[in-house]
């Protein structure tokens, strides 16, 4: 766990630049995963909804084109829940291998699934699930099927979502399959939407992480000094979130003073969207190649199934 002052300095670091930003792992704290919790439910929010509908239809059609036999999945980030059991219900998985790096919420779920699934192996591996890790040795002749969906790799920059697809190309080795949710591009109002819901959840979910900074770090946003932004940049195919500071104001963190003029932007997040073929071009210089791909009826959401080249 970094110390304090290493948190305090990460924020700076965001925040002493000439483009402010600070990093979506702070969103997460017990109130921000309840409100992205809400967000998944929410009317706009279409992709969860996409996509548990697509894996219910295209799971059953795993069986039979792909070998389950000693199937291992190994899931990156495991916060899903929700979506490993869809697959356990579906696929006769042997083990189950969740990647996260925070061990006790991560423990907390794999103790819990095991009980639900006493005859699955599971092992919680903690660790920087966009890095490559070596899974345990006695998982070795199981075939690997990886596991991210919730569209997760949209949050990567384009070079990053790269290599961390070339890692876990490693993580799972010759062979192996990879099971993956992106979202697609569309229309500007179906997107904003989404990121800026009606009942003001999304904007909740947003200005959260200020109130996480100021109980963690001892930092002194006024919350209702922000407000929550979300805008599609179709250049870069992104929808870009952002805090928007409503007047001139002066933040304290530890003994620095930060400057905000008016309207001035705190970058969040980026939400990267895909076309099929522009994620199956990155999918091939990560050393995959796209063995099927299912979307929805209005092409919101897809999911492709990628095998290893290596
Ligand atoms: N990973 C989610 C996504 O890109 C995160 C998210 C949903 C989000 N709504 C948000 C991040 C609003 C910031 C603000 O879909």
């Amino acid at each position: 766990m970094p110390s304090l002052s290493e948190k305090k300095e990460e924020v700076l670091k965001g925040l002493l630049t000439q483009e402010k930003s600070l990093l979506p792992k702070y969103f997460y704290d017990e109130r921000g995963s309840k409100l992205f919790d809400q967000i998944t439910n929410l009317p706009e929010y279409y992709l969860t909804r996409t996509e548990i509908q697509l894996y219910q239809e295209l799971l059953p059609s795993l069986v039979g084109t792909i070998d389950l036999n000693k199937l291992c999945v190994v899931e990156f980030g495991a916060g899903s829940v929700r979506k490993i059991r869809l697959i356990l219900e579906h696929l006769p998985v042997e083990a189950y291998v969740p990647i996260d790096i925070s061990s006790d919420h991560l423990n907390i779920a794999a103790a819990e699934l095991s009980r639900e699934y006493p005859q699955v192996d599971i092992f919680a591996l903690s660790a920087d699930y966009t890095k490559p890790s070596e899974l345990p040795e006695r998982f070795d002749e199981f075939g690997k099927l990886g596991f991210f969906p919730g569209s997760s790799i949209g949050n990567f920059e384009k070079k990053e979502a790269e290599s961390f697809l070339i890692g876990t190309n490693k993580t799972l080795g010759t062979g192996c399959r990879f099971l993956i949710g992106v979202d697609a591009k569309k229309d500007r109002e179906i997107l904003e939407a989404a990121y800026n819901d009606s009942s003001g959840i999304t904007a909740a979910f947003n200005l959260n992480m200020l109130r996480h900074l100021n109980a963690t770090i001892g930092s002194d946003f006024d919350l209702s000094g922000f407000q929550h932004e979300a805008h599609y940049n179709v250049e870069l195919g992104c929808v870009q979130m952002h805090l928007r500071s409503v007047r001139d104001q002066i933040v304290n963190v530890g003994d620095q003073e930060i400057a905000f003029a008016k309207q001035e932007l705190i970058h969040t997040e980026n939400s990267f969207k895909y076309a099929p073929e522009e994620f199956a071009q990155l999918a091939n210089n990560a050393g995959y190649e796209v063995e099927n791909l299912w979307q929805d009826e209005k092409k919101l959401f897809s999911i492709f199934l990628l095998r290893s080249l290596n």
